[in-house]
């Protein structure tokens, strides 16, 4: 990893984030060109055609993998492409571990088109070590996981895991979206690689769509960067600026995420229409004690049950300050309904098995002012 600075914040906003040399402008410039202008064949300044690499996007991923403590990061389309990216390191045959609740378009991309070309999966319950250790196959290579999950806020042991899965010789591919490296740094603990949906608290803004992979070697960084040359699901020079730009705020952001996010957990878990809480942060969580040792902050997803899928309704079509929305880790407090959104791909009888109900609501506190939000969530919660 190339950065002289130790501290996070200062990471954010200068590594890879220098000012540009021939002008000094001091955010990094958009480059957009698809192509490059070569001396004579093969003399050129390193790039050469943009799917390939681009100077925007390079100072990205050079961002990007000392915010995590990678060696280099590489970046994709989306979050989806990521994800896509680093399952195409697998071969036909290979078996896989993963969370039984990760972000519903992780199994169907898993379970609908991944199948398709020989790669299994088994989903377990990676809050249960004992559960993980009996699916290891000879054939496992990846062990793929979440923490806190999406939407059920479990958490796992990465350290745990990371010993686990390497003794049985898999690696573990960390999705840390809901974290963001401000609070969770998964290689720091023994993973093998991180992911981001960078659409979330990277970017933070909600406006534009990305993936990031993570690497702490240099064969992932290889195989992951001809990736981008083969297969082309790169991210633009416009949508790394974006990232580049809503990173330098990640610190101050994520602070606030935490710091509301806290407090709205607390309102939610005494609210008398609200039937149960879940929330890393609150001190009746199952794994309380684990998420102040793994984590620095408990961030900003919360999820809570209204009941019903009448009750949800209810309630969200009341939200003013909430906006009613899929996603998460932007500015702005984002509601949801993860049984008709984002774990829609999964199908009733995949929710019920996980223990998502039609009644469940998860939100993604923002930065607005936190008794604004609150107020919000009161009189919508009226309604029910
Ligand atoms: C935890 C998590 N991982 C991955 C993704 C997919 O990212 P994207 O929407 O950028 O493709 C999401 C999207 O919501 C997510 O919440």
């Amino acid at each position: 990893m190339s950065t002289k600075f130790p501290g996070f914040a200062t990471r954010a906003i200068h590594t890879g984030q220098e000012p540009e040399p021939a002008t000094g402008a001091v955010n990094v410039p958009i480059y957009l060109s698809s192509t490059y202008v070569q001396e004579e064949i093969g003399k050129h300044k390193g790039y050469e055609y943009s799917r390939v690499s681009n100077p925007t996007r390079d100072r990205l991923e050079t961002n990007l993998a000392a915010l995590e403590g990678g060696i280099a990061s590489r970046v994709f389309a989306s979050g989806m492409a990521a994800i896509n990216a680093v399952a195409t390191l697998l071969k036909a045959g290979d078996h896989v571990i993963a969370g039984h609740n990760l972000y519903g378009g992780t199994p169907r991309l898993f379970n609908q088109v991944l199948s398709n070309f020989g790669l299994t999966f088994t989903y377990v319950d990676t809050s249960d070590l004992n559960a993980v250790e009996k699916s290891f196959q000879p054939n496992t290579r990846l062990v793929f996981v979440e923490t806190p999950t999406n939407p059920l806020m479990e958490l796992c042991d990465l350290r745990a895991i990371s010993d686990l899965s390497h003794r049985h010789g898999a690696e573990v591919v960390v999705d840390n979206t809901f974290m963001s490296p401000y609070f969770q740094r998964p290689i720091e603990l023994g993973a093998d690689m991180v992911l981001h949906s960078t659409t979330k608290f990277l970017n933070g803004h909600s406006d534009g769509l990305g993936g990031v992979v993570v690497c702490t070697k240099p064969e992932q960084v290889e195989k992951l960067a001809f990736l981008q040359k083969a297969a082309g699901a790169i991210l633009s020079p416009f949508e790394c600026w974006l990232i580049l730009r809503g990173v330098k705020t990640l610190a101050v952001r994520m602070l606030q995420h935490d710091s509301n996010g806290r407090k709205v957990a607390d309102y939610l878990a005494k609210h008398k229409k609200v039937q149960k809480t879940f929330y890393p942060g609150l001190p009746d969580h199952p794994q309380h004690e684990l998420a102040k040792r793994q984590m620095t902050g408990f961030g900003a997803m919360i999820s809570f049950e209204t009941g019903s899928l009448s009750n949800a309704n209810k309630m969200l079509r009341k939200v003013r300050v909430c906006s009613l929305g899929e996603s998460l880790g932007g500015v702005e407090t984002l509601i949801s309904h993860p049984a008709t959104m984002t774990h829609a791909a999964l199908g009733e009888e995949g929710r019920r098995k996980i223990g998502i109900t039609d009644g469940l609501v998860r939100i993604s506190v923002g930065i607005e002012d936190v008794q604004d939000i609150l107020d919000d969530l009161d009189q919508a919660l009226a309604a029910i």
